[in-house]
């Protein structure tokens, strides 16, 4: 029988897929396995159901000298060396489509957090804070006739494009190939990144963390951004050079951001960013529902028995892997 080694408990209908098609081990715990104890358990496995905590590097790809699949439990896929994985003739798989709305719910919420001044309200009226009623208490932005810039008009994006429609703001988006049937069909206008910058009131990122998207919002970017706007990344941190946001925010360069990723997860006591009021900080939950968490699960665990079964997994990211499955010489 076949060996899936689970990098974490996911989900119990998930698990049952699996169990039903190999003898499957699953680390226990709260927290990610150390890269030890994956070396260990891929070395003997044909499948590797993985989170995107756990950095599946060359060296414990190639432990994996059975391995035929790595299936993430994720959209991202920025945690697995997709190029060694490929040459070894292994699939890798992702979970897209099913945390679309989940993830643009949360980008949502955290645009509402940051304009409205939520964590701010709540600290204060717990820590004592309401004497009275103000006509200047906590006075944040109206949504309203704003300008939401998405970049990355993708799955994740186009949904915060609907959402952003029902709170009556303006949407442009950019992104290196402008999609016509798309824009119409969520109601938003191609700009250039510079452009976008410059006109947007709220900027939310939707992109993967790619050698292209890496630091994509730097100094130069956020000296563009209007000095009343917000960011709010829901992506991935690297794509935002947290240093230079930081400074941005210190010296009042944008007015705010919501931050659900961040370049070091989870993030250092010291972040400097944790002693800021106008920032919004959650800890990259924005897939994290019950029912959403479930679907991906059981979407990575079909993928899994799919390729274990030798059948091309339904969400494969490396389609080169075939030709090498073709002819392993080429490896
Ligand atoms: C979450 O960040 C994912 O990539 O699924």
């Amino acid at each position: 029988m076949k060996k899936v080694f689970v990098t974490r408990q996911i989900a119990e209908e998930a698990l049952q897929i699996l169990m039903q098609n190999a003898k499957v081990t699953v680390h226990s715990g709260d927290l990610p396995p150390e890269k030890n104890e994956i070396i260990e358990q891929v070395k003997d496995a044909q499948g590797l159901v993985t989170l995107l905590t756990d950095q599946i590097d060359a060296e414990i790809i190639n432990h994996g000298k059975q391995l035929i699949v790595i299936s993430n439990v994720a959209v991202g896929y920025d945690n697995i060396d997709v190029e060694t994985a490929t040459r070894r003739g292994i699939y890798v798989t992702n979970t897209p489509g099913v945390l679309d709305d989940a993830t643009a719910d949360l980008a949502f919420t955290l645009l509402l957090a940051v304009a409205r001044r939520i964590p701010e309200a709540d600290s204060f009226v717990r820590t004592g804070q309401w004497k009275g009623w103000d006509p200047n208490l906590l006075l944040g932005s109206d949504l309203k006739d704003k300008t939401l810039g998405i970049i990355g008009l993708g799955r994740i994006g186009s949904e915060i494009a609907k959402r952003a429609k029902c709170f009556k703001m303006k949407i442009i988006y950019y992104q290196p190939q402008r999609d016509p049937e798309k824009e119409k069909s969520v109601g938003a206008k191609y700009a250039s990144l510079k452009e976008l910058l410059s006109k947007s009131d709220f900027i939310s990122l939707h992109v993967p963390l790619t050698s292209e998207t890496k630091d994509l919002i730097g100094k130069k970017e956020l000296n563009q951004m209007k000095k009343t706007a917000y960011l709010i990344n829901t992506s991935r941190g690297p794509v935002v050079d947290e240093q230079a946001l930081y400074q941005a925010l210190v010296e009042g360069k944008i007015r705010g951001a919501a931050l659900d990723v961040f370049d070091q997860e989870p993030i250092s006591a010291d972040n400097p960013l944790l002693k800021l009021k106008n920032v919004v900080l959650t800890p990259h939950i924005g897939s994290a529902t019950l029912e959403t968490r479930t679907r991906m699960a059981v979407l990575a665990a079909q993928n899994t028995v799919k390729a274990l079964n030798n059948e091309t997994p339904p969400h494969l990211i490396n389609p080169k892997v075939l030709e090498y499955k073709k002819n392993p010489n080429s490896k």
